[in-house]
């Protein structure tokens, strides 16, 4: 059976995040540049997206550019950059057709003017769509977005008795997304290098040893799969999980 035909349809998480690892690997394995594996990473984005609505997840967040790339050589962000705007350029229509609304959560003013635009003219033309939410992190990380939201906490004034868990959320990018209940990361490695770290306190994780280039369809069902066997204890028993009792108190 394939792991499509496994997936519980009243268990799908309806937020998937991705950290999209193992480009560069890829390409050396295949005794290419780099950007080669960026190049190929494409038709795994395409792939993982058709997956999501197939799957029936409604957000699904892609790393695709972090804070700290911009240190990468100079001809790497600019090809990254590149083929960011190609990409956004060429799969808009499909994007569109498919009812695909598309975000953007980072430091979008540091992008190119010329990726700028395209994204903005995206969000704009898919901003009725609601089939599945698209969000690519570009120039992004977790502790710019909590700097971000701590200085306007403060800039507007609020009273220390008015911070809640639910406030500070709402001053993050991801503000009009529920949380993942699933973060994926390809080729190997186990850390979340600075992506989303606030949202991801009760997020199931889910490593694959295979770089990006190589994911596909099967391997995202095979997450969602693999996240369905979990036990979602939010600090509680096992016990209580089970028999429902607890659900007033206080998750730790
Ligand atoms: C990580 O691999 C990948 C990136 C930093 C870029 C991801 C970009 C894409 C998949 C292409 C375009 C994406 C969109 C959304 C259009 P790495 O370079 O860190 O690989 P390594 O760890 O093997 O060096």
């Amino acid at each position: 059976m394939s792991y499509f035909e496994q997936i519980d349809p009243l268990k799908v998480p309806s937020h998937v995040a991705v950290i999209m690892d193992g480009n560069g690997r890829w390409a050396k394995s295949h005794g290419k540049e780099r950007i080669f594996g960026h190049f190929n990473g494409v038709e795994s984005v395409r792939a993982t997206l058709k997956a999501a609505v197939k799957s029936g997840v409604k957000y699904l967040t892609l790393y695709a550019f972090s804070t700290e790339n911009w240190n990468r050589p100079k001809e790497e962000v600019e090809a990254l950059m590149n083929l960011l705007v190609h990409t956004i350029t060429g799969e808009i229509d499909e994007l569109d057709k498919n009812e695909v609304r598309l975000h953007a959560i980072g430091d979008i003013d540091s992008l190119p003017e010329s990726c700028k635009t395209e994204l903005h003219a995206a969000m704009e033309r898919t901003s009725g769509n609601n089939k599945v939410n698209l969000i690519l992190a570009l120039s992004y990380s977790s502790r710019w977005e909590i700097n971000q939201a701590v200085k306007r906490i403060l800039a507007e004034g609020l009273k220390p008795e008015e911070i809640s868990d639910h406030l500070i959320s709402s001053y993050l990018c991801t503000a009009a997304f529920p949380d993942p209940e699933l973060l994926i990361r390809t080729s190997g490695e186990k850390r979340i290098s600075n992506f989303l770290l606030w949202q991801i306190a009760y997020s199931e994780l889910y490593f694959t040893e295979t770089h990006w280039p190589d994911f596909n369809e099967e391997e995202f069902y095979k997450a969602i799969c693999d996240y369905q066997t979990r036990e979602r204890r939010f600090g509680k028993t096992s016990e209580q999980i089970h028999t429902g009792m607890g659900i007033n108190e206080k998750t730790t």
